[in-house]
């Protein structure tokens, strides 16, 4: 057995079972990219400040080339008794290039290290869910485009409430994405700073140029405090909050088509490109990936869990327990992105069913918030109309009818202030088209709404 990087104090090597508990290159190899990243920048700095000779850096920079191109094409041999991705590196580029290798890690920690590959990894990570935000918004923006028109019953309580146009549901969810969006530019801006030159949490004697590597890393600046540096994994949790938040609005998605794709509500149908069928039940067609993107949120919420109670015992700086916030922040990053991609590829494949939410309209008296607007535009007040209107609904309970089916007179019975223009405000179509107020369902507010998103998506 090859002896450690620190094998100078120790007599003993480490037991197998504690190599296997410890190590964590089985993982954190994901950060390989950022890790050799970060070295090539550090070996300029410490070149720049006369640390190392320009030859030094030279023969390191090529070798991180090598190893680089090693890891990509599958030759690179990662071992574990090596520990991590950061030693396994480091002893690969001594194996490869000898002396000067032992150089790299002067005015540096794993501690500084360990983070600022993190810190670059989720800015990248980040980067890649903000492009699939964006291209589920589109997806959700072309499908309004495809049912200009089509009015919904809306819902609270899961009960029939008023009448909504489609597109102005689904822009809603596009809303709701894009503070998901704003959330993650707010952190990535709030994570850029650089840690490296830290060092183990003290800093060093030794004159490095902590605001070159910043730079050359694109960091808005180096940390201010080296203790705080490596000590903490607030922007994993906020990364990971801003996901959860994010996996929450696509679970409402999932649950709310999962609703409307079955028997009862019949409202949409999504192609067989993305419905699978069971192994028994020979009729069956299920929302299935809907489904999972609501069963998924549940990991993106349970790691975001999981670093909260990690970080919460641990005293400053460096402490070990942090090797624990790799597998939820990736598990949890992959998760979202296919959450993020299969709602795409769902929302290009449903189609709405006009004729079946046609025939759902009439239920409910969607209309009848309307009509006490009605009352109140005669000078009614809207208590009193409330009370009026809740008479007619229950006339028409007992008759099994809608509000547009009583007559004038029925309606004058309840109270004489009714009219014959009555008759504009009722029924679902004529409902819809009476909502004027600022980002409401109404026609004309929907289409400004839509036509932000258009121009603000770039949408052709
Ligand atoms: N693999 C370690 C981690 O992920 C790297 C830092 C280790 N530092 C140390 N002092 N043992 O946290």
């Amino acid at each position: 057995k090859e002896s450690k990087l620190w094998g100078g104090r120790f007599e003993e090597s480490v037991t197998d079972a504690v190599e296997r508990f410890g190590e964590s290159v089985s993982f954190d190899k994901e950060l390989y990219k950022h890790d050799i990243r970060g070295s090539r920048a550090h070996a300029n700095m410490l070149a720049q400040q006369g640390l190392i000779t320009d030859s030094d850096r030279n023969s390191i920079l090529h070798g991180l080339d090598e190893i680089e191109r090693r890891i990509k094409s599958g030759e690179f041999e990662w071992r574990r008794d090596r520990e991590d991705v950061h030693m396994n590196i480091e002893a690969a580029l001594t194996d490869l290039i000898g002396e000067p290798a032992k150089k790299l890690h002067t005015a540096r920690s794993r501690n500084d290290q360990v983070v600022t590959d993190l810190r670059l990894w989720c800015r990248e990570a980040i980067d890649e869910i903000l492009t699939r935000i964006r291209q589920l918004q589109v997806a959700l923006v072309r499908l309004a485009l495809k049912n200009e028109g089509l009015i919904v019953p809306g819902y609270t309580h899961l009960q029939r409430a008023q009448p909504i146009l489609l597109q102005h549901l689904l822009l809603s969810y596009v809303e709701q994405l894009d503070r998901d969006a704003a959330r993650l530019i707010n952190c990535k801006d709030r994570l850029n700073f650089c840690p490296l030159g830290a060092c183990a949490l003290a800093g060093t004697g030794l004159p490095i140029d902590r605001f070159m590597t910043a730079k050359e890393l694109d960091f808005t600046a180096p940390m201010r405090n080296s203790i705080d540096a490596v000590s903490d994994r607030d922007f994993v949790l906020e990364f990971l909050s801003a996901n959860s938040i994010a996996a929450v609005h696509l679970s409402r998605l999932g649950e709310e088509w999962v609703l409307w794709a079955s028997e009862e509500f019949g409202f949409l149908t999504p192609s067989d490109s993305v419905s699978t069928g069971s192994s028994i039940m020979p009729q069956k067609k299920n929302p299935d990936p809907m489904e999972l993107v609501r069963g998924k949120s549940a990991r993106v919420v349970g790691n975001l869990v999981t670093l909260l109670v990690l970080c919460k015992g641990l005293p400053q700086a460096y402490n070990r327990d942090l090797q624990e916030d790799k597998e939820p922040l990736f598990d949890s990053v992959k998760t979202i992105l296919g959450m993020l991609e299969v709602s795409t590829e769902f929302a290009q494949n449903i189609s709405f069913n006009r004729e079946r939410i046609q025939r759902a309209l009439p239920a409910g008296h969607l209309d009848a918030t309307t009509l006490a607007d009605y009352l109140v535009k005669k000078g009614i007040p809207f208590r009193t109309s409330h009370e009026i209107v809740g008479r007619s609904v229950a006339l028409c309970i007992a008759r099994k009818c809608q509000l547009s089916e009583l007559t004038l007179e029925d309606l004058k019975k309840i109270h004489p202030v009714f009219d014959e223009d009555v008759y504009g405000f009722l029924g679902v179509e004529n409902s819809v088209t009476k909502f004027i107020s600022y980002g409401s369902t109404g026609s004309s507010e929907v289409a400004g709404q839509l036509r932000h998103w258009v121009s603000k998506l770039s949408i052709a």
